[in-house]
C-alpha cells in the first residue's frame, strides 16, 4: 500500500442501484428515472418507494407507504421536553441531532431483513415532525404532533407554519424534498455508511449522516449561501463584493463548486426554477436578482477550474420564500436527505455489508528509544 486518495477521491466504497450521477454531463437519476422528471411528476412518498423497494409505487404500493408514514409521525413527548428547554438560540441540526440521538433509546431496533424498510420510513415520517417542531420550538410557538393530510409535503408545511399552504407552496416543498432526496455517497452518506457497517442502529446513523451534513462545505453551504447574498445587499454591489471577496481575498464562493459535477449542477438548474417560480416578495426578488447577477460572475470567472453552481446556490430562495429562516436550511436538506442516507445502509447492510475500517498510511518515525520525562529537553 502507497498511495493515499486524498479527500476519498475517486474511491469507490459500495456499488448502488439508487442513484446514478454523470459528472461530466450534468446527469442525475434515480434508479434509472431522470431528477427532472422525477421532479416534475411525482410526490415525494413515489421517491420513498423508489429508494427503498426499487421501483415507482403502483397506486395500492403508494397507498401503502402514506399509511405507513401518517401512522408513524408520533415521537415521544420526552423528545419535545428536551427541545424546548435548549436554549432559545441552539442550532437547529444540534437539535436534530439531540432529538434523533433521544429515538436512538426509544427505538433501538436490530437489523431485520423483512422490517428494515418499514423502520426507514418511521424515521422519514418522524423526521417531518422534528424539523417542523425545531422551527415551531425556535419561533416560541409550542410543539404539535402533525395532522396527516394528503402528502407528507403538505403534511409538514402545515405542522410548521399551522396554517393551510398553497398549492404552488406545497409544489415546491415537494420539489425540494426530491431533488435533496439522495446524492449517492457524500460525505453524509459516508458517515452513515462507517457507522451502519458496525451494524449500529438507523437512528445512530442517522446522527452521524448529520454531524457530517452541517459543515459548510456539504449541507451548510445553502445557509452559507444566502448569507452571501444577504451581505451583498444589492445587485448593484455584486460585482464590487465578487472583485473583493473572491478575487482578492481568495474566498470561497459558496454554493459553487462540487467534487463530482464538472459542469452545471442539474439540480441547480431545478431550483433556480423554482426560485423563479416561488419568489414573489420584493425582498425574495432582489435576492433572486442578486444571485442570477453572482451566478453570472462565478460561471464567468471558474470557467478554466470547471466550477459551476451546485444544489445549494438557489435552495436558499426557495426556503426563504417558503418563509422559513436560515437556520432551518440545512435541516429543510436533512429532512429529504434522510431517504437517501436510509437507503444506502440498508443496501449496503443487506447486500454488502462488511465493517468499513479503512488504513492510515504511517509516515512518523519508525522506531526511536524512549526518554524518560526527566531526561527530556
Ligand atoms: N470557490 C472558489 N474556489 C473553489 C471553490 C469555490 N466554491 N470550489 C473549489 N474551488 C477551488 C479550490 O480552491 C481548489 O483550487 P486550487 O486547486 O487552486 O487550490 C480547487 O477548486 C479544488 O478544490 P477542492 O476543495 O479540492 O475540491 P473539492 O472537490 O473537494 O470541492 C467542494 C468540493 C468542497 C464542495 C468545494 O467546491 C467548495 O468548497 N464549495 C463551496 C462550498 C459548497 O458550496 N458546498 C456545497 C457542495 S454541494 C453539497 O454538499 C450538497
Amino acid at each position: 500500500m502507497s498511495e493515499v486518495s486524498k479527500g476519498l477521491e475517486n474511491v469507490f466504497i459500495k456499488t448502488t442501484s439508487l442513484t446514478y450521477i454523470d459528472g461530466e454531463a450534468g446527469i442525475l437519476r434515480y434508479g434509472g428515472y431522470d431528477i427532472n422528471d422525477l421532479v416534475e411528476n411525482c410526490e415525494y412518498e413515489e421517491i420513498i418507494h423508489l429508494m427503498l423497494f426499487g421501483d415507482l409505487p403502483s397506486a395500492s404500493q403508494l397507498q401503502k407507504i402514506k399509511e405507513k408514514t401518517n401512522e408513524s409521525y408520533n415521537v415521544p413527548y420526552q423528545v419535545f421536553e428536551v427541545l424546548e428547554k435548549l436554549p432559545h438560540d441552539a442550532d437547529a441540526v444540534g437539535m436534530l441531532e439531540t432529538a434523533f440521538s433521544m429515538l436512538s433509546s426509544f427505538y433501538n431496533y436490530p437489523w431485520k431483513k423483512d422490517e428494515n424498510k418499514w423502520r426507514a420510513i418511521e424515521i422519514i415520517a418522524k423526521t417531518s415532525t422534528l424539523v417542523s417542531n425545531i422551527y415551531r420550538i425556535k419561533e416560541g410557538m409550542k410543539p404539535r404532533l402533525p395532522e396527516p393530510s394528503d402528502s407528507y409535503a403538505r403534511t409538514f408545511l402545515e405542522t410548521a407554519f399551522s396554517r393551510r399552504p398553497s398549492d404552488e407552496e406545497v409544489k415546491a416543498m415537494n420539489a425540494t424534498l426530491i431533488i435533496y432526496a439522495d446524492h449517492e455517497v457524500p460525505a453524509s452518506t459516508t458517515a452513515a455508511l462507517v457507522t451502519a457497517s458496525t451494524l449500529s442502529d438507523m437512528y445512530s446513523c442517522m446522527v452521524s449522516a448529520l454531524a457530517a451534513l452541517k459543515g459548510p462545505l456539504h449541507g451548510g453551504a445553502a445557509e452559507a449561501t444566502f448569507e452571501q447574498l444577504k451581505e451583498i445587499g444589492d445587485q448593484s454591489k455584486v460585482e464590487e463584493w465578487f472583485d473583493k471577496k473572491i478575487i482578492k481575498e481568495k474566498n470561497r464562493l459558496m454554493g459553487f463548486g462540487h467534487r463530482v459535477y464538472k459542469t452545471y449542477d442539474p439540480r441547480a438548474k431545478i431550483f433556480k426554477k423554482y426560485a423563479e417560480e416561488i419568489a414573489k416578495t420584493p425582498e425574495a426578488k432582489k435576492y433572486l436578482r442578486i444571485a442570477t447577477k453572482l451566478e453570472e460572475l462565478g460561471i464567468k470567472h471558474f470557467a478554466e477550474k470547471r466550477i459551476y453552481p451546485n444544489v445549494d446556490f438557489y435552495s436558499g430562495i426557495v426556503f426563504y420564500s417558503l418563509g422559513f429562516p436560515e437556520y432551518m436550511y440545512t435541516t429543510l436538506f436533512a429532512l429529504s436527505r434522510v431517504l437517501g442516507w436510509l437507503a444506502h445502509i440498508i443496501e449496503y447492510v443487506e447486500e454488502q455489508h462488511r465493517l468499513i475500517r479503512p488504513r492510515a498510511l504511517y509516515v512518523g518515525p519508525i522506531k526511536r528509544d524512549f526518554v524518560p520525562l526527566k531526561y527530556r529537553e
